[in-house]
């Protein structure tokens, strides 16, 4: 679905991406770890071309949207739904404004067929009836499930999150990561997912990949992950499960 060649990234003299070469499969979810600061948010802001790279591409179901312009870039991007670590809801609409706004922005939706779909995914993400409600109103937990319905109203094949447990108590983040396998599989999307939270990942993660000093320093399933010899990535694995 989504295929990353060689990419690399520096910001001034400092490189960020070194030569990142992963495969996102079609209808799974990955998730992408790594310490503080190793470029995952750079790197899923190259799939969306937010950034564009010093060198290598980004293919989103054969074409490449690294290099994309205009209204092909545009095309590409409405494949996609984002959750992003600080995509605040906009506090000044309530609930139900939120959710539709990508609808009324881009789908040329009728009113009603905008009631019904803002509806139908609040409810997949158990919040239906909250449609009235402002952001000041909603815990912090709430928020995210609010920011994951604006993700997939307008039906991407793939959602991005960027650490969508961050800042949440254990037990909110552990309803949330239940929130990401639930629409995964319901929609049936390609689901990428950044985080350092190494509990989250066991749970969610039909592959994970290893960003390490601007390499995939390892990548596989679960298994494979929880098997790697890697030390750096045994390092993370640990340091993560000891909090
Ligand atoms: N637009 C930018 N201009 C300059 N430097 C940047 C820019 N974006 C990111 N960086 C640098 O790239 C490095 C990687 O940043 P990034 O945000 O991708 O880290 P991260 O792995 O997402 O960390 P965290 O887990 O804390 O979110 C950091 O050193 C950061 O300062
Ligand atoms: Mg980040």
């Amino acid at each position: 679905m989504i295929k990353i060649e060689r990419l690399y990234k520096s910001f001034g003299n400092q490189p960020v991406l070194r030569g990142v070469d992963l495969n996102i499969p079609q209808g799974k979810t990955t998730v992408v770890i790594g310490k503080s600061g190793s470029g995952k948010s750079v790197l899923i802001k190259h799939i969306l071309a937010l950034l564009r790279p010093d060198s290598g591409r980004v293919l989103v179901d054969g074409r490449e949207i690294s290099s994309a312009t205009g209204r092909e870039l545009g095309r590409l991007r409405t494949n996609f739904g984002l959750c992003f670590q600080n995509a605040a809801l906009f506090d000044s609409m309530n609930v139900f404004d939120n959710v539709a706004f990508p609808l009324v922005e881009h789908s040329g939706f009728s009113r009603a067929q905008i009631k019904q779909r803002v509806e139908e995914t609040l409810t997949a993400v158990g919040m239906e009836g909250t449609e009235d409600k402002f952001p000041s109103e909603l815990s912090g937990g709430m928020r995210k499930r609010v920011g994951v319905a604006r993700a997939i109203v307008h039906r991407p094949q793939i959602i991005l999150y960027d650490e969508p447990t961050t800042g949440l108590d254990p037990i909110t983040a552990s309803t949330i990561n239940d929130l990401v396998i639930d629409v995964q599989k319901r929609l049936g999307l390609t689901c990428v997912v950044i985080t350092h939270d190494v509990a989250a990942t066991f749970r969610v993660g039909h592959y994970i990949a290893f960003l390490h000093e601007g390499v995939i320093n390892a990548y596989g399933t679960p298994d494979e992950i929880e098997n790697d010899p890697s030390p750096k990535l045994r390092e993370f694995i640990r340091r993560g499960r000891a909090g």
